[in-house]
């Protein structure tokens, strides 16, 4: 491993999951299942998948769901071996071998920017990840795995960027650049959920970031943005002129499971892939468009 690896990554889980409610009312929205593993998982998944060796969750009060997914569950696990089902408890027992992960508590919601500040230890000067587990990326190759590469290439920051419908922009940052390769642009300039009218192009950040550790020190330096957060939008755009910052527009299908819509067209895409599902949801929907949702309709598929 040389020094420029990225081999730490941060995600934050502290937010609410407004909207998903009532769902979230009582769970973290991380753990919404998308077919039947948690949300987090799909981004873990990936961050291991990247090489990243430890994980520090930012997490906040009623998120101790995650820490008990990601831990043994001895109980379970008992249970699972006293009736013999050993590919579900080997499954079971995986999770909690996946990678080494810390556990840290924004106390106050102050925004993207203020959770990844309670990195700043856990990172301790080196160049480290951030993936957001709205942001599910289907990719035949990890997503955050190239970015890597690019990282190693273009020392500097790394945002993931997709583009995204005029009408949608104001849900994103976006960013303004200069192309300089099949995939990769010098960003100029970057702006938290603008008008569409004053978005500076259609190219939007999606949930994974390489930062340099000189991020900690913007962060300290920003204040309230959009939405009055400290957004790291903002911070990132302060580095221009002291850090090269360079996006990275990802192969993929992008799925932002924090919203209804995409939270449901996650699980349908990701279930028609599945072997065990795939066929009989394939075959549901089809019966669905051709004969609507008349009561006999859903009557004649209910087992
Ligand atoms: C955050 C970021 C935004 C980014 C988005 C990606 O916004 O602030 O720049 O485009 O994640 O999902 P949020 O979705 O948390 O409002």
């Amino acid at each position: 491993m040389n020094g420029n690896t990225i081999a730490k990554a941060v995600i934050p889980v502290a937010g609410y999951g407004t909207r998903l409610l009532p769902a979230t009312k009582s769970q973290p929205k991380e753990m919404l299942p998308v077919v039947d593993r948690p949300a987090v998982q799909y981004v873990v998944e990936e961050a291991v998948a990247s090489g990243i060796e430890s994980i520090l969750f930012v997490t906040g009060r009623g998120k101790r769901a995650i820490e008990d997914y990601f831990d043994y569950s001895i109980e379970l696990e008992g249970e699972l071996e006293q009736k013999g089902k050993k590919d579900l408890l080997h499954e079971i027992r995986e999770i909690g071998n996946m990678v080494q992960i810390f556990y840290v508590r924004q106390k106050i919601q102050r925004g993207l920017g203020d959770a990844i500040y309670q990195a700043k230890r856990f990172v301790n000067g080196t160049s480290f990840a951030v993936l957001l587990a709205d942001d599910i990326i289907d990719a035949d190759v990890p997503v955050l795995s190239r970015m890597k590469e690019a990282y190693q290439e273009n020392l500097g920051v790394i945002l993931a960027v997709t583009r995204i419908p005029r009408e949608e922009i104001s849900q994103w940052g976006v960013i303004q650049g200069k192309k300089i390769g099949e995939r990769l642009y010098e960003v100029e300039d970057l702006v938290e959920k603008p008008e569409p009218e004053e978005a500076p192009s259609d190219l939007a950040i999606v949930g994974r970031y390489i930062l340099t550790p000189s991020i900690f020190e913007s962060i300290a330096r920003t204040t309230p943005g959009k939405g009055g957060e400290i957004q790291l939008t903002d911070a990132i755009r302060s580095l221009r002129g002291s850090e090269r910052i360079y996006a990275y527009e990802f192969a993929g299908t992008y799925y932002g499971v924090g919203d209804k819509i995409g939270y449901l067209k996650a699980n349908i895409a990701f279930a028609l892939k599945r072997e065990d599902l795939g066929k009989e949801l394939r075959e549901f929907l089809e019966k669905l468009r051709e004969e609507g949702l008349h009561e006999d309709g859903v009557k004649k598929w209910r087992r």
